[in-house]
């Protein structure tokens, strides 16, 4: 599985700080992972949305994480700028994330992250800190490889009537 990682964070951009949240990422996928992208973008929507774009048009990664940018100070635009790019939204990731960090802090739901689907790209948005991508992302790993095999068109091990 070939996986994106954005990390969304102005301080990052300018250099005032590391990336641990995307550290904290390719940690997380490394059994999964058989190549990876990285970009580092400021919390302006465009800049967000073009990497989102050129990992999934033209890196063809299977998964993009976006961390960062999905809550309320002013310049959070992060989920506006993954749904200005995605053709389907896939509301139950998020909400999965949602309702198993809610056991964790009552802050997850100050999270406005989404998830969805461009091309044969899932995308999902997490939060910002390193310790919040841990406890999001467990919850989605055991799924990507299913949505991964369907998104690609093999719908072989889906049931159902295809
Ligand atoms: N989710 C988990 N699992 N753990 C956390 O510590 N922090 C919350 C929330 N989601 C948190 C979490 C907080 S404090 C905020 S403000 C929002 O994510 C948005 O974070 P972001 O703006 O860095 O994306």
């Amino acid at each position: 599985m070939k996986f994106g990682i954005i990390c969304v964070s102005d301080r990052c951009y300018r250099k005032e700080c590391e990336d641990k949240s995307g550290v904290a990422i390719a940690e997380s996928v490394k059994e999964l992972c058989d190549g990876s992208e990285y970009r580092l973008v400021p919390d302006v929507q465009i800049k967000i949305a073009k990497a989102i774009c050129e990992l999934a048009d033209e890196e063809k990664c299977d998964v993009i994480f976006t961390t960062g940018g999905t809550g309320f100070a002013p310049r959070d635009v992060t989920p506006e700028a993954t749904k200005a790019v995605i053709e389907k939204e896939v509301p139950g990731i998020s909400e999965a994330i949602r309702a198993k960090s809610l056991e964790i802090t009552d802050r997850a739901m100050l999270s406005r992250a989404v998830s969805g689907i461009r091309g044969k790209t899932l995308i999902i948005n997490l939060p910002g800190s390193p310790k919040a991508v841990r406890e999001s992302i467990d919850v989605v790993l055991p799924v990507l490889p299913h949505a991964v095999e369907t998104l690609s068109g093999n719908t072989q091990n889906c049931g159902g009537n295809y």
